[in-house]
């Protein structure tokens, strides 16, 4: 196990921001995002708020066509999580690149090493997998599997959790953005426990997860057939705002799941691979899912995702025909199993902990500062900031979000919040330094709007 070091990573804080235009996005981006739309439709609201194009990426650093430098606290969307570029997973995909970019399902060395490190680095006896090219197709096969397994077919997921945009996976989330019905029967939703927007206290105030568990227990009873399959869940809810669980949540759910035989289907696509300072988000909890998927920083870029089975349900891989053209192309194997060796030879579980605590100190005192921050939390390299219109009532600030959006980026951060939660993941190689500047950012975008929107 490495130990960090920031020097490869450092960014010369006097040239960053490196804002060399009179106004970001540069003239070059505007043109070039003018040429791209003219064909290009379905952007992401960050982009019509901010048409930036980039050119290059170095670590925590982000450059623009026109030349401007940003920190990057996104990566990309939480996929770049070593930071961008790294010669060893750029060297890993550019050799298979040269040698063999597609092999479909037959074995090759670099598979079979990639394999083997799955095997040895997840929790527990998750030692069966199957390779996709993105997070839906993984998220489909971990539901063929839980069926498989369980001759069951029904889904139990939470309001707010995103699983993907293909049929299955949007009935597991509630996306409101397509026309017509998006839930086939079978899939059902519920809630579940936000430290923040609690639905059940104890009376001393404190969120009453039993309270949530007994829902559950009456909703199966009376609302579904009782032939469910799994509980799918998110251990942080990403796309939603970091919306962390509080601790003893996923360890009585697990329970509460065995005892109804009913699995436990962890989707760790955003979660995993160091975004929350450990391979697998559960393990901060002790909790073994029975399947669980991985993307996102899996590949850094690459796109590579994975299925993980428990071993007692591995045989249930086997009936649902899980191969696709694309799958543990020997290029996607070189990228994730490059990841692995990234994450244990620099020391990076253990940086992603100790940034965690750089990023909790720095908030720790903004609900007290800025009337419209609502709640700020941090997992690793995941992090939420509420923007609201009333500490008490907790009304959502879309157009705070907005204005620190646009401002932030203008001072030079690179960044995806969403609506009325500013969403923060930094690449886990960010130099102590460097995230203290992007937090500098953030701050400062949050005090001018407060200034700007209540006076
Ligand atoms: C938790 C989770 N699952 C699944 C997906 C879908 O992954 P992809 O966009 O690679 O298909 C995402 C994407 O954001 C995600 O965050």
């Amino acid at each position: 196990m490495g130990k960090y070091n920031p020097a490869p990573y450092q960014l010369d804080l006097n040239r960053i921001p490196h804002l060399i235009t009179e106004s970001i996005p540069g003239p070059k981006s505007n043109a070039m995002h003018a040429r791209a739309v003219k064909h290009y439709r379905g952007l992401s609201g960050q982009v019509k708020l901010f048409p930036v194009a980039f050119e290059r990426g170095e670590g925590c650093m982000l450059e623009d066509i026109d030349g401007n430098q940003f920190i990057d606290f996104s990566s990309g969307i939480y996929v770049t999580t070593l930071g961008h570029c790294h010669p060893k997973i750029s060297e890993g995909i550019a050799k298979y690149a040269h040698q063999l970019m597609n092999a479909h399902d037959f074995t090759t060395e670099i598979k079979t090493r990639l394999l083997e490190k799955m095997a040895a680095t997840l929790p527990g006896d998750l030692k069966c997998f199957q390779l996709y090219d993105c997070g839906t197709a993984a998220v489909e096969a971990g539901l063929r599997t839980c069926r498989a397994a369980t001759g069951k077919h029904e889904f139990i997921s939470c309001f707010m959790d995103f699983h993907g945009k293909s049929g299955h996976s949007i009935g597991l989330a509630r996306m409101t953005k397509f026309s017509g019905p998006t839930r086939e029967p079978g899939f059902y939703l519920v809630p579940r426990p936000d430290t923040y927007r609690p639905l059940w206290n104890r009376p001393d105030g404190s969120l009453d997860t039993e309270k949530y568990l007994e829902f559950y227990d009456q909703f199966i009873r009376e609302s579904t057939t009782n032939q469910i399959a799994a509980f799918v869940a998110e251990p942080i809810q990403g796309w939603a705002g970091s919306i962390m669980p509080p601790d003893d949540f996923f360890p009585k759910l697990k329970k509460f799941l065995e005892e109804r035989d009913i699995l436990f289907f962890a989707d760790e696509v955003l979660t995993s691979m160091g975004r929350t300072g450990k391979i697998l988000c559960c393990e901060h909890w002790n909790v073994l899912p029975d399947v669980v998927t991985l993307g996102k920083g899996f590949g850094n870029g690459f796109p590579v995702t994975a299925m993980a089975v428990r071993e007692p349900f591995a045989d249930a891989v086997d009936k649902i025909s899980a191969s696709t053209s694309y799958g543990g192309n020997p290029m996607a194997c070189a990228a994730a199993l490059a990841c692995f060796e990234v994450i244990e030879e620099e020391g990076l579980l253990e940086h992603a902990q100790e940034l965690e605590e750089l990023f909790r100190k720095r908030m720790a005192d903004w609900t007290q500062k800025y009337k419209i921050v609502g709640d700020c939390r941090v997992k690793g390299c995941l992090m939420g900031v509420e923007l609201v219109k009333d500490q008490a009532t907790k009304e959502p600030f879309d157009a705070a979000g907005k204005l620190v959006y646009q401002k932030a980026f203008r001072k030079g951060l690179a960044w995806i919040p969403a609506g009325h939660i500013l969403r923060m993941s930094p690449p886990i190689v960010m130099p102590n330094e460097v995230a203290q500047r992007g937090m500098d950012f953030i701050e400062e975008a949050i005090a001018e709007t407060e200034k700007e929107l209540l006076g």
